[in-house]
């Protein structure tokens, strides 16, 4: 089975992964028409989408998700929802939950509803491993229950529940991907492994939360990019599928390889107060994702050496984000350890 989606509607791709999926679906299909629906929230970034021309077969729209009117009309012209929009940031949720609750529920809401109302074929969520909160033994399976501690968890598990009582109630066909953590190309520099690579470069000091122990499976971004394509046309509809690589790294781990890589002394590593709530431990079971005929193809190895070259490459597209408002929230959030 393989559906031929034609036009697509991706909302949020002017961020991390979603920038990373129009690139791919690019290359691998170019004949498909993408819509780019996006606010530019301080995480998206046009530069992001530079490289694609407007008007053959891609066009990018500045806009919100929860503006019903705007969703509506751009859903009249295509034949499924692809979203990533969404306010990403742990940290951040902890400082403004209420931004999470409107774009990444309601604003989820709202696309499930001009996505039934033009009986599209497909509503694709993309979700995240944090729904299932912290797993300090085991792998999450995807019919486990969802445990979010967070106020960004909690809103994407919140996101889901809607997208599913529009698939249960009115017929939504909907697929979810919750995958592990990212990393690669175009992540802005407020998650773990650019933080880290960003500072190195400066030789600023690379914050890990309380003694860097907490651990996370690291996805490289175009790994994750082949699995949200896989699950698009391959998929049952009704489905959802944990993605990942089954490897757990601790930060601690993250940040000697990234000193490693670069020659910098470990002695830039600092540890820094504890993240509130901090959900210690993410792992998957990834035996549906495998069994629906993918695998991660890049080792961590391979893919943060990757990542740090494209960061050493494109000082032009991060150092004008690490300024003014960045640097605000950098203060706030940073406190020293107090043991
Ligand atoms: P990101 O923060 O880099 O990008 C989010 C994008 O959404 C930005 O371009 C932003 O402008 C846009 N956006 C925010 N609010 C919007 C709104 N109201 N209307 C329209 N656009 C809006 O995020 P990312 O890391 O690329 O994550 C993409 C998706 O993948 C998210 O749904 C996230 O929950 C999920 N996810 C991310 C990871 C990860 O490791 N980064 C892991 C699992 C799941
Ligand atoms: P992050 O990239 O924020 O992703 P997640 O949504 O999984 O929390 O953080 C990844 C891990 O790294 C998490 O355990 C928190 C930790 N961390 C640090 O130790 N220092 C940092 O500066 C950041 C941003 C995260």
């Amino acid at each position: 089975m393989s559906r031929s989606l034609q036009r697509l509607l991706i909302a949020g791709a002017a961020g991390f992964i979603g920038s990373n999926f129009v690139r791919h679906l690019r290359r691998t299909r170019p004949e498909v028409e993408i819509t780019v629906l996006d606010k530019l929230t301080y995480a998206g970034n046009l530069a992001n989408l530079a490289e694609f021309d407007a008007g053959r077969g891609y066009r990018f729209v500045r806009g919100d998700i929860c503006d019903a009117q705007v969703v509506d009309s751009l859903a009249a012209e295509v034949d499924a929802i692809v979203n990533f929009a969404a306010e990403t940031h742990v940290d951040r949720s902890l400082m403004d939950p209420f931004a999470f609750i409107e774009t990444d529920v309601r604003g989820t809401a709202v696309l499930c509803e001009a996505a039934r109302k033009h009986g599209h074929e497909v509503f694709l969520l993309i979700s995240t491993d944090e729904v299932y909160g912290d797993v300090r033994e085991g792998r999450s399976k995807e019919n486990d229950p969802f445990r979010p501690r967070s106020p960004y968890s909690a809103s994407k598990a919140a996101a889901e529940h809607i997208a599913t009582a529009y698939s249960e109630s009115f017929g939504l066909p909907l697929l979810v991907t919750r995958s592990s953590n990212n990393y690669g190309s175009h992540q802005y520099p407020e998650k773990l492994v650019p933080v880290l690579i960003t500072n190195a470069i400066d030789g600023l000091p690379l914050p890990l939360y309380k003694d860097g122990s907490a651990v996370r499976d690291y996805l490289f971004v175009e790994d994750n990019c082949r699995a949200i394509d896989h699950v698009l046309h391959d998929a049952p509809i009704g489905s959802v599928y944990n993605v990942g690589t089954g490897v757990e790294t601790t930060g601690l781990n993250v940040a000697e390889a990234v000193l490693d890589i670069m020659g910098k002394p470990r002695s830039l590593i600092e540890f820094v107060a504890d993240r509130p709530g901090h959900d210690y431990r993410y792992a998957l079971d990834t035996s549906g994702i495998t069994e629906l005929g993918w695998e991660p193809q890049v080792t961590f190895a391979e893919g943060l050496e990757r990542t740090v070259r494209w960061y050493e490459e494109h000082e032009k597209w991060w150092r004008p984000l690490k300024s003014g408002e960045y640097w605000e929230y950098y203060r706030r959030n940073y406190r020293p350890l107090v043991s």
